[in-house]
């Protein structure tokens, strides 16, 4: 799997701090501090030494939830599949028209560590009391939900179809899974799926189960380097 931890300018000194350790069945998670130069300190997050994401770049995490939010008419019930470092839930959060947010997140470690304030803007994120966190794998908790009881289901559990941070979430990008992701939301919903590279093949795997699929490509700018990640977005 390529990197995609940004490369930082040429002659930069780049400092890192590990901030928290923790092993699960899945392996290591690293929660460590990145300093470039005299830039701002970053929080990043890897999975066995695989980047996942940071703090310093979050616009396509956030356009995740609102590309979801403005295409949906009553967004009252939310299921945000991966917590990260929280910043789709976040934005899931600013909106009013928003009653519930479960977030499913598989590593009890990084929850535990947004709940701590290990992760300095997760006690506040978290007491939101419309939040619910399920320590889950999303697909299995998806094939639990009540049918028909959410209004959309944001996914970003991994670097994308074609960067898995685990194997076994291949299954998510496939179309028998997105079939139980639409049980699960009311009539008028949608599923949205982030991925730092297009996929046809996921773009297929979503007109199969779900009837169509909007491609929206999110420019990003990482250091000097410009990079698209793209969403999947249909509606039910
Ligand atoms: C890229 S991060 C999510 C970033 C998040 N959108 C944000 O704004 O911070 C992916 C997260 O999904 C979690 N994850 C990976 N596989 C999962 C699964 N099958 N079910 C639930 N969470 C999973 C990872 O532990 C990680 O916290």
């Amino acid at each position: 799997m390529p990197d995609l931890s940004p490369l930082p300018a040429p002659d930069t000194e780049v400092e890192y701090a590990e901030v928290a350790r923790a092993e699960s069945e899945r392996g290591e998670l690293v929660l460590r501090q990145r300093r470039e130069g005299e830039g701002p300190v970053v929080l990043e997050l890897r999975a066995n030494g695989v980047f996942v994401m940071d703090t310093r770049e979050v616009g396509s995490e956030r356009a995740l939830a609102t590309a979801a939010l403005a295409v949906v008419e009553q967004p009252r019930a939310v299921v945000v599949g991966g917590l990260g470092l929280g910043f789709t839930l976040r934005e899931v959060l600013t909106d009013p028209r928003v009653e519930r947010a479960a977030v499913v997140e598989i590593e009890q470690s990084l929850v535990d560590w947004m709940r701590d304030g290990t992760v300095p803007h997760g006690p506040t994120l978290l007491a939101d009391e419309r939040v619910t966190v399920v320590v889950a794998d999303v697909a299995a908790a998806l094939e639990e939900a009540r049918p028909a009881s959410y209004d959309l289901v944001l996914l970003d559990v991994d670097n994308g179809p074609g960067y898995l941070v685990h194997d076994e979430n291949a299954a998510i990008y496939r179309a028998p899974f997105l079939r139980t992701a639409a049980r699960a939301l009311r009539p008028g919903g949608a599923v949205v799926v982030w991925s730092a590279q297009e996929s046809p093949a996921l773009e297929r795997a979503m007109r199969e189960a779900l009837g169509e699929c909007e491609v929206h490509p999110h420019p990003v700018l990482l250091q000097e380097r410009e990079e698209t990640y793209w969403l999947y977005l249909a509606r039910v």
